[in-house]
């Protein structure tokens, strides 16, 4: 594990996206993973300036996201699809064929989740997976629990993520209570991954999740496990 202690969110927001950048110059058809939250907002504000300058070119590349909530389409602006375009599709040459975000309002959810896993393995697998962690140690929508769960699945949030969210929406009482998520296979098999933590409320989760004991009662301990994982953390 590369873990990166910087000193302040433009530092680590500038990290991790030159190493997305990286990525993409390497490999211009990679297949990125991405991630909602209010963690990667800088990332992607770099990502856009790069590529309004002329420095980086998303023409070729395809996204996959994580997560999406149950019952709010693309349209619903506290939809993840929604947060997608505003805060990056719509300002880079990311084709929009090439930009998949699970459908939380698919008639057949169980479908769309098996669906999901097999376009990622039709375009080959995550190259890059970027990912936030949550203040329960979620990835995703990845949730504490008895076991890792492979396959993309549908999952019953968490209070304690529910409240967390609540700060994005009207009142607590307009969160969904369940949200599509890849699992943790598609997120393990993932060449590459790439996760930020920023601010002192994450730092005792972070101290859990990567020098405490692999646990699914902390989701994100398994990257542990993974041969390439980048961890950026800044306390500001
Ligand atoms: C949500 C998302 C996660 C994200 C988490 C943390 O629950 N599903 O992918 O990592 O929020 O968000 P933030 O970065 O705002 O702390």
């Amino acid at each position: 594990m590369n873990f990166i202690t910087v000193e302040s969110y433009d530092k680590l927001s500038k990290r991790a996206a030159s190493l997305i950048a990286a990525q993409v110059l390497m490999k211009p058809n990679c297949v990125l993973g991405l991630a909602t939250g209010s963690s990667p907002i800088g990332i992607y504000k770099k990502l856009i300036e790069w590529n309004r300058a002329g420095d980086l070119d998303f023409s070729k590349t395809v996204s996959v996201n994580l997560d999406e909530y149950i019952g709010l389409d693309g349209t619903n602006d506290q939809s993840y699809r929604y947060f997608m375009q505003t805060q990056l599709f719509d300002h880079v040459n990311i084709l929009p064929e090439n930009t998949y975000v699970p459908n939380g309002c698919a008639a057949d959810l169980a479908k769309e989740c098996e669906e999901y896993d097999a376009r990622i393995e039709r375009l080959g697998g995550i190259d890059l997976q970027l990912l936030g962690i949550g203040l329960d140690g979620h990835i995703g929508f990845n949730e504490p629990g008895d076991a890792f769960i492979s396959p993309t699945h549908v999952i019953d949030l968490h209070e304690s993520t529910i409240q967390a969210n609540a700060r994005f929406f009207a009142s607590e009482a307009e969160v969904p209570r369940q949200a599509v998520t890849m699992g943790i296979g598609a997120i393990m098999k993932a060449k590459k991954v790439l996760l930020i933590a920023n601010g002192k409320a994450k730092k005792e989760i972070v101290q859990k999740a990567f020098f405490g004991p692999i646990t699914p009662a902390v989701p994100a301990s398994i990257l542990q496990l993974h041969p390439d994982l980048t961890v950026v953390f800044s306390e500001e």
